[in-house]
C-alpha cells in the first residue's frame, strides 16, 4: 500500500517519541512491501517561534494533502503560565482537529498483563480492563464562543452541541461496540446540563438501530469514581469533548502510565494519530519519555487502513518490550538505562525479526545484546 504520512512532531518530547513511531512504520513498510512516504511539518510552540503561528498554512495544507497524520505533542510552559498570551500552542491542535473535521477521538485503555503491578490501582481491580473511549473532538465547550468582559473580571465559554454532531460519533461508538463486548456507556451530566440531555435523547434514539448493543448512562462525576472502583464494567464509553479529555487521562492510570495511551482522531475525510500525553517539557531531550503511546498510535494508523497483520505485529512488539522490561523509567523502576531510543530500536528490531524471541534478558539490560 502507498501512504503519504504527515509527521507533526510538535513540542517537548513530541519529536523524540514520534521518531520511534516513524522507525516502527518504516520497518513495517520494509517487511510488508509498503510504500510509506513521510513529510515533516511544524506545529505548536515551535511553529509559533518559527512562523508566528501554531498551525502555519503550509502545515495545514500538507495535512490536507496526505493520507494520515502522525502527531507528537504540543505545549510549552511559557504559555501555560501566561494567561494573557494571545497565541497558544494548543490552538494549533484544536484548529487542526476542527479544520480536518476530526470529530471522533478514539482512546483505547487496556491493562497489560505484564504491567498489572505498575498501576497504583490494585491488580484485581484493573486486571482484564479493556475500554474504548469515544470522545467527541470538534464541539462542546472547547469550541463555543469565549468571552472576557472589558474589565477582565468575568469570563465565559459556551458549551453547544447539535443533534448532527452527536449522531455521527454515536454511530461510530455503537459500531465499535458491535465488534467488542456490545455495551455503550454514555457519560454526561444530564442532571444539570441541557447539552447532556440532548446527548441522552439523541443517543437513546440511535441505540434503537443497534439492538445487539446495550446502552447505559452515567453522570460524569460517578463515571470518574467508577473508573477507579470497577473499570472492568466499561466497554465503549461515549462522551463529549471535555468529559472525554478528563476521563481519558484518569483512565490512563489503569495501564500504569499515560505514556502508553494511544489515540486515533477520525472524521469523514482525514485521520490523525496521536499519543494522549502532552509535551512533558521537563523530560525533553533526556531520553526518558515513553515512546509506546506514539508507537501504538502508529499501530492504530495501520489498522485504520486495514493493515491488520501489520498493526498486530507492532502491538506484539510492544507487548514483548513490556514483558522484557525494555521500558522507560515511568514503568521501569529496575533499570534506568533504557532510553526512549532503545525502546524504539527494540520495537524496530522485533518487527524485522519477530521470531528471535530467545534474546538474552540480562544482556539486553547490560546493553550487550545486538538487539539494542
Ligand atoms: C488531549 C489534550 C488536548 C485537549 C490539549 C493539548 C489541547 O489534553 O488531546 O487530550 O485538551 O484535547
Ligand atoms: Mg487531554
Amino acid at each position: 500500500m502507498k501512504l503519504n504520512i504527515a509527521v507533526l512532531p510538535g513540542d517537548g518530547i513530541g519529536p523524540e517519541v514520534t521518531n520511534q513511531a516513524v522507525k516502527a512504520l518504516k520497518a513495517i513498510a520494509s517487511e510488508f512491501n509498503h510504500d510509506f512516504k513521510f513529510t515533516t511539518a511544524d506545529v505548536g510552540a515551535i511553529a509559533i517561534d518559527k512562523h508566528n503561528d501554531p498551525l502555519p498554512e503550509e502545515t495545514l495544507d500538507l495535512c490536507k494533502s496526505t493520507d494520515a497524520i502522525l502527531f507528537g505533542a504540543i505545549g510549552h510552559p511559557k504559555y501555560d503560565n501566561d494567561p494573557s498570551a494571545k497565541v497558544r500552542p494548543e490552538q494549533g491542535l484544536l484548529k487542526l482537529r476542527k479544520e480536518l473535521g476530526l470529530y471522533a477521538n478514539i482512546r483505547p485503555v487496556k491493562a497489560y498483563q505484564t504491567l498489572l503491578d505498575k498501576s497504583p490501582l490494585k491488580k484485581h481491580i484493573i486486571e482484564g480492563t479493556d475500554i474504548s473511549i469515544y470522545r467527541e473532538l470538534t464541539g462542546g465547550i472547547y469550541f463555543g464562543e469565549k468571552q472576557l468582559s472589558e474589565d477582565g473580571n468575568v469570563a465565559s465559554d459556551l458549551c453547544a452541541y447539535s443533534k448532527a454532531e452527536i449522531e455521527r460519533i454515536a454511530h461510530l461508538a455503537f459500531q465499535a461496540a458491535q465488534n467488542r463486548s456490545h455495551k455503550v456507556t454514555l457519560v454526561d451530566k444530564a442532571n444539570v446540563l441541557e447539552t447532556s440531555r440532548l446527548w441522552r435523547k439523541v443517543v437513546t434514539e440511535i441505540a434503537k438501530q443497534y439492538k445487539d448493543v446495550k446502552l447505559d448512562f452515567l453522570f460524569v462525576d460517578n463515571a470518574a469514581m467508577q473508573m477507579i472502583l470497577n473499570p472492568k464494567q466499561f466497554d465503549v464509553i461515549l462522551t463529549e469533548n471535555m468529559f472525554g479529555d478528563i476521563i481519558s487521562d484518569e483512565a490512563s492510570v489503569i495501564g500504569g502510565s499515560i505514556g502508553l495511551l494511544a489515540s486515533a482522531s477520525v472524521g469523514d475525510k482525514y485521520a490523525m494519530f496521536e499519543p494522549i500525553h502532552g509535551s512533558y517539557p521537563q523530560a525533553k531531550g533526556k531520553g526518558i519519555a515513553n515512546p509506546i503511546a506514539s508507537i501504538l498510535s502508529a499501530a492504530m494508523l495501520l489498522e485504520h487502513f486495514g493493515l491488520y497483520n501489520e498493526a498486530e505485529l507492532v502491538n506484539l512488539a510492544v507487548e514483548k518490550s513490556l514483558k522484557l522490561n525494555i521500558s522507560t523509567p515511568d514503568i521501569n523502576a529496575k533499570y534506568d538505562n533504557v532510553t526512549t531510543g532503545k525502546v524504539g530500536e527494540f520495537i524496530e528490531d522485533f518487527i524485522y525479526n519477530p521470531k528471535d524471541t530467545n534474546m538474552n534478558f540480562t544482556n539486553i539490560h547490560l546493553g550487550q545484546s545486538t538487539i539494542i
